[in-house]
């Protein structure tokens, strides 16, 4: 029998691999968290994204949390290995994530489809990112970082101040 999805448990999750957490997550996470009676914001480890996470798994879980700490109905746990695997263990049955511009589209189709194939009792959903935040990327926070330029603005106090000791950056 199919299973009724968001009803049976009011438990979403957003995952990412959030290095570091962004405004354009944040505001994602809070609109998910009006949309559902319980989010969980599940950070990937991810050790193959890229040149690697500048943050550890445990530093990411740590800055999305402070930044977090206001919503009360939001959690935010780590996970390692698939997506589908991590969902089934919490008993969550929709995965919520972020849209930005059209070139985010490619990437989430493909995502969306190998989770479903894995798991078509998982569902995907998405939110629009607000037109305030469609260029923002955590790759591009890191790039100004790195360059010495200002995150004010772009990422919460928390996570601007762990990359002004790394990288020497504003905020
Ligand atoms: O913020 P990101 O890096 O775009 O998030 C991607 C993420 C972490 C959601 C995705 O890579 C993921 O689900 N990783 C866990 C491994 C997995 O399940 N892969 C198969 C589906 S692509």
């Amino acid at each position: 029998m199919e299973q009724t999805l968001a009803r049976n448990t009011g438990r979403a999750m957003v995952p990412g691999t959030f290095d570091p957490i962004t405004e354009g997550h944040i505001d994602v996470i809070k609109r998910a968290s009006r949309l559902f009676k319980e989010i969980i914001v599940a950070v990937a480890e991810s050790p193959r994204k890229g040149s690697g996470p500048i943050f550890s798994l445990e530093q990411r879980v740590e800055l999305a949390s402070k930044a977090l700490k206001d919503l009360d109905n939001v959690t935010v746990k780590p996970f390692k290995g698939l997506l589908v695997d991590f969902a089934a263990e919490n008993n969550v049955q929709v995965v919520v994530k972020g849209l930005r511009a059209v070139t985010d589209f490619e990437a989430e189709f493909q995502m969306s489809a190998l989770n479903y194939n894995l798991d078509p009792n998982l569902e995907t959903i998405f939110i629009m990112s607000i037109p305030e935040n469609m260029y923002l990327s955590s790759s591009a926070v890191k790039e100004i970082a790195f360059n010495k330029g200002n995150v004010k603005g772009l990422v919460p106090q928390v996570v601007g101040e762990a990359l002004s000791k790394i990288t020497g950056c504003r905020y």
